[in-house]
């Protein structure tokens, strides 16, 4: 874990609330995994005091990107700052997705700002297997808010947006369209030797507001299909020491146990995750 000062790179507005920033970090970059995060906090922080927790987004050479939108006193702040001012960071922290070797067609869900992690996971899954096909299904309130769908064009990714108002791409829940994609990706592998042995070919990744996780945890599990959630949790320490981020997991006895998101997390496999 490196803790360091670091200049900002970029910080621009994007759509709605979400903002990108970038920071100069070449020992971040190298050790950043997709799902990973950093506590950031502006090297004068104005009006807080902790760090606050963002999934690495991208890694371009010594360069890391994040996606926030700004919804407190310090992401407010973040959004004033620019090209030159400083962060203290720390990072890369907690567990990251699995890049499945056996996926032919990976899935990734995204509830807003959630969305932040796969610009990299997308990026890292193509260099890892580059044959299976990858498509971000996006959802948002409405299409005024909709962001990255340039840079996973750029990166050869699929997007299909979903917005709850319907002003553009599907109209309903992110989870709607999951449904369709699942059935119909193990429809395609199907050849492969049957619809159950074709959902395993399906690896399915998803960020967002805990109702839309507790849907997708739903859908991967009546298909049998593989996975992972990105938890997101209010954070203090970010490395397992004040508690504050505890969350609920099936213990292997059938309890509950209790773990922290940013040690034992942020990512979680769907079937462990207990929701309320
Ligand atoms: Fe302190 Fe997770 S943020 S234990």
């Amino acid at each position: 874990m490196i803790q360091k000062r670091v200049p900002i790179v970029f910080n621009h507005h994007l759509a709605g609330a979400s903002h990108a920033l970038g920071f100069e970090c070449a020992e971040i970059a190298r050790e950043a995994k997709p799902g990973t995060f950093v506590m950031m906090r502006e090297a004068r922080p104005r009006g807080y005091l902790l760090s606050r927790p963002f999934s690495i987004g991208s890694v371009d050479d010594d360069t890391v990107g994040i996606y926030y939108d700004t919804v407190g006193t310090a992401t407010r702040a973040f959004a004033e700052l620019d090209q030159g001012d400083e962060l203290d960071v720390f990072g890369p922290l907690g567990t990251s997705f699995t890049l499945e070797t056996w996926a032919r067609v990976n899935i990734l869900v995204a509830g807003g700002i959630g969305i932040a992690p796969f610009p990299f996971l997308a990026v890292e899954l193509a260099k890892h297997r580059p044959q299976a096909r990858t498509v971000v299904l996006a959802g948002f309130r409405s299409a005024e808010l909709a962001v990255l769908e340039d840079l996973f064009g750029e990166i050869d990714v699929e997007y299909k947006l979903a917005t709850d108002d319907g002003s553009r791409g599907y109209h309903g829940v992110v989870t709607e369209l999951l449904e369709r994609e699942v059935g119909d990706a193990a429809a395609c592998a199907d050849e492969a030797g049957g619809f159950a042995q074709a959902t395993r070919s399906v690896a399915v990744y998803a960020c967002g507001p805990e109702p839309m996780l507790k849907r997708v945890a739903a859908i991967a599990a009546e298909r049998d299909v593989s996975c992972e959630l990105s938890l997101e949790q209010r954070m203090a320490c970010g490395v397992g020491a004040c508690l504050v981020c505890a969350c609920a997991t099936r213990a292997p006895d059938g309890g509950t146990e209790y773990k922290m998101v940013c040690k034992d997390g942020p990512i979680f496999n769907a079937r462990d995750v207990v929701f309320e």
